[in-house]
């Protein structure tokens, strides 16, 4: 049986777009699938260059025909960060993404919903796996609005190292966004297949070194873009936050639906802004009704998490770039984030992560 290693060895030899990097290094490879000794490979490229890079599309085709155990090979240039498709005719094979050397765990952090707290959720989880000792990197895949800068308080541009660029650093975790490289202000007016491409050079042209884990924080909705990131980077989990509203929850649905829909594992809810203490009376109010999200995950058989409150101190240190489980560690919240965290990676050791069942909503 042919392995994703055995192609990508063989395709060592191949130069990548660009003439000289290796194309398992390019940054290019957009998608690899086998399925029964049937190879199919896509390489994503500028498609202005399609005539130019024909001889690296074919090169690619002949060194993967040659290895022991291939039936066939077929190699497609595409402008997308998509698999390729295997033809109409055979079941369709999981599309696979490659994975990243060095980096254990990528999960997603994601929501149906807009502006339910994932960016913040995202960075105090982070924050968390790292109290708990592990080695974390956060990727910002929120091209359109990103606020990794913002949350990590980050104003200085990554540096090129060789090829790669130099992950920015803020309380102990790495972290790469769109926002490092262009101004607030900048509109980002690309069309989906460069910001495919540009998530795929901010997670793999990065010099990212040894993590257990890299969260990446998804942009909101559960459209194209969402589902082809979910096919394309190859994640170990998500992670759905979601507000206890119903609103919110049939968003969280389709999240749900969505990672089920490409076979990554749903490791919990977490139900964000799930109650209001008063900083005056101590009085506790549940704005959006509370216990919503627990109910969702019990309904489809996912993990529940826990809940983090809505509270006026997350919002006011957020914003501020000082995120409360690296600013105020002692605090109530640190501990639910830092409880949560513990229950990601339990279940990432563990390798235990329920995959829930599959839900499909048109
Ligand atoms: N538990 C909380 N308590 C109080 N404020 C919160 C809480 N969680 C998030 N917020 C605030 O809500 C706003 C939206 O949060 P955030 O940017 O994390 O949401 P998002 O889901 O990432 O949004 P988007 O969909 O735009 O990416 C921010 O101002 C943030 O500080
Ligand atoms: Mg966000």
């Amino acid at each position: 049986m042919v392995s994703d290693q055995d192609v990508l060895t063989a395709l060592q030899s191949v130069p990548g777009p660009d003439g000289k990097t290796p194309l398992p290094q390019s940054g290019a490879l957009a998608g690899l699938s086998i399925k029964d000794g049937k190879v199919y490979l896509s390489i994503a490229i500028d498609p202005k260059q399609s005539a130019a890079l024909e001889p690296m599309r074919a090169a690619a085709e002949t060194v993967v025909r040659k290895l022991s155990g291939v039936a066939n090979a077929l190699v497609s240039l595409t402008a997308e960060m998509h698999p390729a498709p295997p033809p109409a005719a055979a079941k369709p094979a999981a599309p696979r993404s490659i994975a990243i050397p060095g980096i254990s765990n990528i999960i997603a952090v994601a929501s149906g919903k807009g502006g339910v707290g994932k960016s913040t959720t995202c960075v105090n989880l982070a924050l968390g796996l790292a109290a708990l000792g592990w080695r974390v990197g956060i990727l910002d895949a929120d091209i359109y609005g990103p606020s990794l800068p913002r949350l990590l308080g980050l104003k200085a541009k990554p540096e090129a190292q060789g090829r790669l660029m130099q992950p920015l650093e803020a309380y102990g975790v790495k972290a790469m966004s769109i926002g490092f490289l262009v101004e607030e202000e900048d509109p980002m007016i690309w069309r989906g297949p460069m910001v495919m491409a540009a998530i795929q050079q901010l997670l793999r042209e990065v010099a990212w070194g040894e993590l257990d884990c890299l969260l990446v924080d998804m942009p909101p909705g559960t459209g194209d873009a969402q589902l082809t990131l979910a096919q394309n980077v190859p994640l170990a989990g998500a992670v759905v936050v979601s507000t206890p509203q119903d609103l919110a929850l049939i968003d969280a649905r389709r999240g749900i639906a969505m990672f089920n829909k490409v076979d990554v594992p749903v490791l919990g809810i977490i139900e964000n802004m799930s109650y209001f203490l008063c900083p005056h009376c101590g009085g506790r109010s549940d704005i959006f009704a509370h216990g919503g999200a627990r109910h969702e995950a019990e309904r489809y058989g996912v993990p529940f998490l826990g809940e983090v409150p809505l509270h006026m101190g997350i919002r006011e240190n957020s914003d501020a770039g000082r995120p409360v489980v690296a600013t105020d560690p002692d605090g109530a919240h640190a501990k639910i984030y830092r409880a949560i965290a513990g229950q990601i990676k339990e279940r990432l050791e563990r390798g235990r992560a329920r995959v829930a069942p599959k839900i499909f909503i048109e």
